[in-house]
């Protein structure tokens, strides 16, 4: 369909711009219902183009009155925007518009949350505030004047002129629309200060409702450690007097980096112990310092087009995780990644809605704001800096920042900067941002004379569009340890460029244990035979944390696998494997607690799938709860033991050694819990003091069927609190059984707090039931439905979230002909439904093409 449809926007018919912008002088009058935008914006002939037609995006605006150098004139309006004949000279158009937030149920352009407005222009909101063009390489400097009698009126920049209400604005470095923002409402500041290296006084502001203002110190502190790291890392500064962020309940994303004035929404800033979880801390510290590091990757150098849109944010999700690793553990934040990776972007790329890094072609751009672009993005960053290495990477970037200050540019000036700064030829390693699908790596092993041969074959499946692919450059980080455990070649890159290479290992004494993609030094499936006992060796001795944990990992699938498949019980050697690895003093607390989490049942449905299977969700569900069971039973000491011994006395502090305790702790109990009961989780439920250990001991109880007491008394405690009841609504669908998961979301929806039209909450509980694997695939198809009633629902007033959500059905050629039967029916129910919003049709059309 994307092909066809008529909509389809392509990277090949990029034009630049026929006309530039120079300034931008806008003035909002706020009114609910009917807001009046007034433009002045100085135009001039782009001479890099090739038309002189001029067009200016608008949707859903009222042009009141428009005028060139002031003399009125009635431009033609059409589909999109409008039409005027321009001069072929500088010139200044002006223009009213009205506009109605209130209404604005999307939650892009200007809209309103709880009585303040706030803007989403990313990506092309800004047309729905004032006739423009709303495109990412039309940079100018903006001046913004807020009418209103609300006490805080924001907007990009610097603060200018303030009186009675009103107050001004001034962004002097050169933007894109998309970056524009504007807040009003009554809101109150947590303010700091920080002194930017070079000696620049900033001020510093987090929003937030009154209410909130005990949870902005943890987001206050991440934003100056950001600064600071990207100083220090980066060499880049911030070039400002003034950086504020807003916290706001209805918001479709994480947040927003509009220049100096980020945008979150409130689940992705506010924190309290009380109130957020170990996990809550960990993200938000991190999306605050992903939208920071836009200022540079994003801002200062954007996207010439919205094809491009991995270069900011791969790049700054590198940027991001690189200064998670810093601030807590390299070694635990590769294996959070690569779970996610492997979850989210590899379950993309196997299926219908697959698309390069940098795709060609959308119909709407809000559909490509994907973890291929965002996560396989930033992994294409990670193997750029392991091919040119650390130092020249560090020049590539400094030649970027350099040359591009102040553009719009592509992903082959990128390339460019790092060709120029490390004298690599980079054009077969481009093919990662063309070519769709994980690569699939197969690996065989030969040994003679003291010689060692690894063979790697590489072979990418075909994705929508792209039958054939050609060999990619895939850095293979490998060590090579001796039987009796010592590392004997330590980690060395192979650089795998053919569709088949031969690397020869030279004079070892003895036949060696390889430890292959060490750190997953390419996001790539390893195809590769291994036996057991290999596996409990590398989990046992390889000195590379993440393989270590990867060889556990394998265990379990392996085990899991082949319980689903052939009946087979829970694997002893495995579980004893893993004891030893929790028993360990010598590993950090968080790191064992991943060895203890089994692989999710996406991720088994999808290995059972490339096994030429249909996985039975039901099967794989009862399988994890068994092997659960038999690690309880078997390891219930260690557990116990763990247990206790890793509990904190003292007051909470999110930071990452006292969160990786209670990780591992909480990992046991609900392991604990299926052997002994309730009675442990609720001593921790009465006792908990912060969020972190409450909602562990109700998802413990949950899990095993009780806790219908600790769920009232958490729903009584947390009732104002909207953040904490997303935890109480998702955690109740993410814990029910298969049989009653449709059930209890569809009882939520009746709930007098489900406030459907927020998309937190919506998410909250349709979310967590997609996340439930065997719950939402239940044979009786109730699950497929309630989804599609509910997407339905909320497609006319938000369609970004709605067609977000339709990927919960993305994997549904993976199972039998009953199941896909159910969701292709619902598939084109949606399919075929009057007004459907372009952004959900195209999802549903992708997944059934
Ligand atoms: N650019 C934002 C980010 O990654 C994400 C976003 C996209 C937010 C579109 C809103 C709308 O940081
Ligand atoms: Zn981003």
């Amino acid at each position: 369909m994307t092909q066809h449809d008529p909509r389809t926007v392509y990277l090949k018919d990029y034009q630049p711009p026929a006309y530039l912008v120079d300034e931008v002088k806008l003035t909002f009058r706020l009114a609910p219902e009917t807001t009046r935008v007034l433009s002045e914006i100085r135009f001039r002939p782009n001479p890099d183009a090739a038309s002189r037609d001029f067009f200016l995006h608008g949707e859903q605006l009222k042009l009141i009155s428009a005028s060139i150098d002031g003399t009125p004139v009635e431009p033609e309006l059409v589909e999109g925007g409008l039409k005027l004949d321009a001069p072929d000279a500088a010139f200044t158009f002006a223009a009213e518009v009205e506009i109605d937030p209130e209404h604005n149920t999307a939650l892009e352009g200007l809209y309103r949350s709880n009585g303040m407005y706030c803007t989403q222009c990313e990506a092309e909101g800004f047309r729905k505030i004032t006739f423009y063009p709303d495109r990412p390489d039309v940079m100018a400097p903006f001046h913004v004047r807020v009418e209103s009698d609300l006490p805080v009126l924001l907007s990009n920049g610097n603060p200018g002129e303030r009186g009675d209400g009103f107050a001004e604005w001034h962004d002097p470095w050169p933007k894109p629309a998309y970056l524009f923002a504007l807040v009003a409402g009554e809101l109150v500041a947590h303010s700091d200060r920080f002194t930017t290296r070079s000696g620049r006084e900033v001020e510093l502001n987090l929003w937030v409702r009154e209410a909130d203002i005990d949870k902005c110190a943890f987001g206050m502190e991440a934003l100056k450690k950001s600064m600071r790291w990207d100083e220090e890392v980066y060499g880049r500064e911030y070039d400002l007097d003034v950086f504020n962020i807003v916290a706001v309940d209805d918001f479709n994303m994480g947040a927003m980096e509009n220049k100096g004035l980020n945008i979150f929404n409130s689940s992705a800033v506010l924190a309290s112990p009380e109130t957020a979880t170990d996990a809550d801390f960990e993200r938000i510290e991190a999306i605050i310092a992903h939208e920071y590091f836009h200022n540079w990757t994003g801002n200062r150098i954007t996207c010439r087009d919205w094809f491009q849109l991995c270069l900011k944010e791969g790049l700054t999700v590198f940027r991001d995780q690189q200064f998670t690793g810093d601030m807590r553990s390299h070694a635990v934040k590769r294996i959070d990644d690569a779970m996610t990776l492997r979850a989210m972007q590899f379950r993309e790329d196997n299926g219908p809605l697959a698309h390069p890094v940098r795709p060609e072609s959308f119909v709407e751009i809000n559909n490509f704001y994907t973890v291929t672009v965002y996560e396989k993005g930033a992994e294409i960053v990670g193997m750029l800096r392991r091919l040119v290495g650390e130092e020249g990477y560090r020049k590539a970037l400094d030649l970027y920042f350099d040359r591009h200050d102040g553009q719009a540019v592509t992903i082959e000036d990128w390339l460019r900067a790092f060709e120029d700064a490390t004298g690599r030829d980079l054009s077969q390693f481009g093919r990662w941002y063309s070519q769709a699908g994980t690569p699939r790596v197969h690996v065989t092993e030969d040994w003679a004379d003291g010689r060692y041969t690894l063979t790697l074959r590489q072979e990418t499946p075909a994705t929508p569009g792209q039958p054939d692919k050609a060999p990619q450059v895939i850095p293979v980080a490998v060590g090579l340890l001796n039987p009796n455990g010592d590392e004997v070649v330590p980690t060395t890159v192979l650089e795998l460029t053919e569709a088949e290479q031969s690397f020869h290992f030279e004079t070892l004494s003895a036949r060696p244990v390889p430890s292959l993609l060490r750190g997953f030094s390419a996001p790539v499936i390893l195809k590769r035979q291994q036996s057991k006992e290999e596996r409990a060796f590398l989990l046992a001795h390889d000195t590379d944390p993440f393989n270590k944990w990867e060889a556990g990992r394998d265990l379990a699938r392996d085990g899991l696998m082949a319980m689903v498949l052939d009946g087979a019980g829970p694997d002893a050697d495995y579980i004893d494997a893993l004891g030893r690895g929790i028993a360990d003093e010598g590993l950090d607390p968080a790191f064992r607690a991943q060895l203890l989490a089994l692989p999710g049942e996406d991720e088994l449905a999808q290995a059972i799938f490339e096994t030429g299977r249909a996985p039975d969700p039901t099967a794989i569900f009862e399988a994890r709860e068994a092997l659960r069971r038999a690690v309880a039973e078997r390891l219930g000491d260690v557990l116990g033991r763990l247990y206790e011994t890793h509990q904190i006395d003292g007051p909470y502090s999110p930071e990452a050694e006292d969160a990786g305790r209670r990780a591992l702790t909480n990992a046991a109990l609900s392991l604990l819990s299926l052997t002994e009961g309730g009675d442990r989780a609720r001593a921790q439920f009465r006792a908990a003091d912060n969020m972190t250990q409450q909602i562990a001991a109700l998802s413990a109880l949950l899990s095993i069927e009780e806790g219908a007491a600790e769920l009232k008394a958490f729903e009584d405690q947390w009732s104002h609190e909207r953040l904490v009841m997303n935890k109480w609504f998702g955690l109740q669908v993410a814990r029910a059984t298969p049989e009653r998961a449709a059930a209890t979301a569809e009882a939520l929806t009746r709930h007098s707090a489900f406030e459907w039209k927020n998309p937190n909450r919506f998410r909250a509980v349709f979310g967590a039931l997609a996340g439930n694997a065997a719950g939402f695939h239940h044979p009786s198809g109730a699950g497929y439905r309630l989804l599609a009633d509910w997407l339905l629902k909320l497609d006319p007033l938000n369609p970004q979230t709605t067609a977000r959500m339709t990927q919960a059905f993305s994997t549904w050629k993976r199972y039998d002909e009953t199941r896909q039967g159910l969701i292709r029916a619902e598939l084109e129910r949606i399919a075929g439904t009057e007004g459907l919003s372009r952004d959900t049709s195209e999802m549903v059309g992708r997944m059934l093409a």
